[in-house]
């Protein structure tokens, strides 16, 4: 944990940087309502980072001299480390990450600290910082969606000839196979993973150098700061580049996106954990008791993280109407993007993290899940296809499979369950290989094409994932 701390005590160094035009001291309440040093300090790093190159830039065009720059990169990693270590008294009185450091920079290595400020704003500050930040996020993110893409292929490769019923309008509907339902989920993983490596694309774009709006009467070299810090190249408008908080909203709703997997991925898990479905168990170590009913074990996990799902969700929210209405180009309101933004991050991560331990372990109860198969007819489409070969049409073969289904119910059977001559009641065109057709195995082993649930189907695309993944 942080040692860090937030004071409002007022040293040498902590006189206004903006001062110069003030009569009168800021109000102390509206000093702590317009800091955001509480939150923004998260960015610590990536502020020295941006002012690291913004630095060696500048000494390149010929504003710093060397001993300048040694010094100013120097000051600044012992900030950093200071910063890291939690010894740093972040003060509410320097308003925000930038001028907390600037200040102790100078304070530490004196006059040359002064001139790192040369030719930049902490309008194109902050909107570097929250790139680089997120930029680091969403590779970390990479790496949990992929670790849960990997256990998700391991439970379907085990799984892959566990039957269980699939559902349409929560009733049962056809039979598929466990390592089948796996992969559905990891497909939309994929996807995830897509839009969030399509996300930093337009991301990775560099602001600094646009200074406050409007870019800098002084030479400097945008290409050599963009390579210095892996953007892609500069952004082309100062203006745009001070204020565009696209990328915070296109992250955060794809955070959205896999909220939303996450969340019908946990509401499956709460259905089969429960007595009702008892498809699957979840290892105790995941789960947590009830402090009355001393019988319970709850799906604590997915149940919160369908909880969270909103949060996530409220903050795109917040980011979206943040920006409506804002006209060009940097405007207080910014500041409000770091802590949706945050959240947004951390939770995905926690809740990513909570399914990637989980999934590998889940196990399954292969008998509940063919019993509930057994009851809800999940074979009659295949009756239907049988009686088509045959050479019935499929309408035909639709009101006769009605029909045979609605003596199943009457007599308590599954189609599978009667007897030849109770079938041959419905269509004489029935005959003894039907019953290979009428098994649940029969049935998912039907489906073997491309995206199919049978077995060989999901052996197959798990091959495909399994070499997609190791590509990464
Ligand atoms: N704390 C500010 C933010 O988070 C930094 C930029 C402030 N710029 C300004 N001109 N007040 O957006």
């Amino acid at each position: 944990m942080s040692k860090n701390t937030v004071e409002t005590n007022t040293k040498a160094f902590e006189n206004k940087l903006w001062g110069g035009r003030f009569a009168e001291d800021t109000d102390a309440f509206v000093e702590a309502f317009t800091a955001s040093i509480t939150f923004d300090q998260r960015l610590a790093n990536q502020d020295i980072q941006g002012s690291v190159a913004h630095a060696e830039m500048l000494h390149k065009v010929g504003i710093l001299t060397a001993q300048e720059l040694t010094d100013i990169k120097e000051g600044l990693e012992s900030i950093r480390v200071d910063a890291e270590a939690g010894n740093i008294e972040w003060s509410i009185a320097l308003e925000d990450v930038h001028m907390n450091i600037e200040a102790r920079l100078t304070d530490r290595i004196g006059i040359a600290g002064k001139k790192l400020h040369t030719g930049r704003s902490r309008n194109d500050q902050i909107a570097t910082d929250i790139r680089l930040w997120l930029r680091e996020q969403i590779d970390f993110i990479g790496t949990e969606i992929t670790r849960l893409q990997q256990g998700l292929v391991s439970v379907a490769e085990r799984e892959a000839h566990t039957i269980l019923p699939g559902f349409t309008h929560l009733q049962v509907a056809q039979p598929i196979t466990f390592g089948h339902h796996m992969m559905a989920w990891y497909e939309m993983l994929e996807r995830d993973f897509d839009r969030l490596q399509d996300c930093r694309k337009r991301m990775n774009v560099m602001p600094l150098g646009s200074a406050a709006l409007a870019g800098t009467s002084y030479p400097i070299d945008r290409e050599f700061t963009a390579k210095l810090l892996d953007f892609d190249r500069p952004s082309n408008n100062s203006l745009d580049g001070v204020s565009d908080r696209d990328f915070a909203i296109e992250f955060t709703a794809a955070a959205s996106v896999i909220m939303m997997h996450l969340s019908r991925f946990s509401e499956e898990l709460v259905l089969w954990t429960s007595a009702q479905f008892d498809f699957i168990n979840l290892p105790d170590r995941f789960c947590t008791g009830s402090s009355i009913m001393p019988q319970k074990k709850n799906p604590d996990v997915p149940e919160l993280v369908r909880g969270k799902t909103g949060r996530v969700y409220g903050s795109l929210i917040s980011l979206m109407t943040l920006m409506k209405s804002q006209p060009l180009a940097y405007n207080k309101d910014n500041q409000e993007d770091k802590e949706p933004l945050f959240d947004t991050v951390d939770t995905l991560i926690g809740c990513l993290r909570a399914f990637a331990d989980m999934m590998p372990h889940v196990e399954t109860k292969p008998e509940s899940m063919r019993r509930a198969a057994m009851q809800g007819f999940a074979t009659a489409t295949d009756l239907a296809d049988y009686l088509v070969v045959k050479g019935m049409p499929f309408r035909d073969a639709h009101e006769v499979v009605g029909k045979a289904v609605a003596f199943g119910v009457e007599s308590k059977q599954d189609l599978s369950e009667m007897t030849l001559a109770e079938l041959q009641q419905f269509s004489d065109v029935i005959t003894d290989d039907v019953f290979d057709v009428l098994t649940l195995e029969g049935s998912v082993a039907a489906r073997n094409h491309i995206g199919g649930t049978a077995p060989e189907q999901v052996l197959a695309q798990a091959e495909i994932a399994k070499s997609a993944l190791a590509a990464r």
